[in-house]
């Protein structure tokens, strides 16, 4: 066993990202705080709660739609902890458009958000976990329902996310036994910004449960599939049974 595991959680200072990180901090994984855009006061925060777990938590500043800049969060990452043992990749561009709204520009940058930068994430990760001693690892991706069904209002999301899903399912078939790789797909779990409240409380009532889920639903399950080290490929939802209508 190495003499302490290392997690690095994409898009953390805020929201479900963090919701993961203090999860992963809970349970005694040091932590590697990625951010883009969030506040100071963001990362601070998350980092103290993080802390306060009594293991090492640190922050990284990245645009994860710059390739160059994925290369060197891991190379500072490596620089600081010495090893990766879990990557979850739950940075996200979330934008609302149909089908014949999405233009050229929209569809680039919510693909280099969503898709190419967990695949250049999981190459660097791969990479990085094979070459550690001792080797391994586990990578999560964090992906929606229009993973699995068409969501023809978040049209371009959705197929981005379904992308993700044939990367984790990929992943774990190529790089087995030494890295697994699962994904967690969300239901209603924090209201998307710019939703009313009205609406968000009336379609939490339409599911199964009847009541949106939270972030620490998610975190929880992330950790899960981190730790059980026979599930690998799996997709796992946590949506209150949204799925099934
Ligand atoms: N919230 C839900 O109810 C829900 C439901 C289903 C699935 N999900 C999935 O769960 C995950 C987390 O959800 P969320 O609602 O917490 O997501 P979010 O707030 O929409 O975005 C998460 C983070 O992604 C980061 N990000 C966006 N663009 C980036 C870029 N160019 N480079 C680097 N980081 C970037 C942002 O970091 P900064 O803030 O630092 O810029 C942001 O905090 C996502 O993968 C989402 O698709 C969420």
């Amino acid at each position: 066993m190495p003499e302490y595991r290392v997690a690095v959680v994409t898009g953390a200072a805020r929201r479900v990202g963090r919701a993961i990180a203090l999860e992963l901090a809970a349970r005694g994984y040091a932590l590697a705080v990625h951010y883009h855009s969030s506040t100071p006061a963001e990362v601070d925060e998350t980092l103290a709660a993080c802390r306060a777990n009594g293991v090492s938590a640190e922050p990284f500043q990245a645009d994860l739609a710059d390739p160059a800049a994925i290369e060197r969060l891991f190379t500072d990452v490596e620089a600081r902890f010495g090893r990766l043992d879990v990557l979850v990749n739950s940075a996200s561009a979330f934008q609302r458009r149909r089908l014949m709204e999405v233009t050229l520009d929209d569809w680039q940058r919510t693909m280099a958000v969503n898709l190419t930068a967990p695949f250049l994430c999981t190459q660097t990760a791969v990479r990085q976990m094979r070459a550690q001693s001792p080797p391994g690892g586990v990578i999560i991706n964090i992906g929606d329902h229009g993973a699995l069904e068409p969501w023809p209002d978040y049209a371009h999301h959705g197929i981005s996310k379904a992308g993700l899903l044939a990367l984790t399912r990929l992943t774990a078939a190529s790089e087995a036994p030494l890295i697994r790789a699962n994904m967690v797909i969300p239901g209603l779990v924090m209201k998307p910004v710019g939703m009313e409240d009205a609406r968000w409380a009336e379609v939490a009532a339409e599911t199964p449960a009847q009541r949106p889920g939270t972030a620490e639903d998610v975190a929880r399950a992330v950790a899960f599939l981190a730790e059980e080290p026979f599930i690998t490929g799996a997709v796992l939802r946590v949506d209150g049974g949204a799925g099934l209508m």
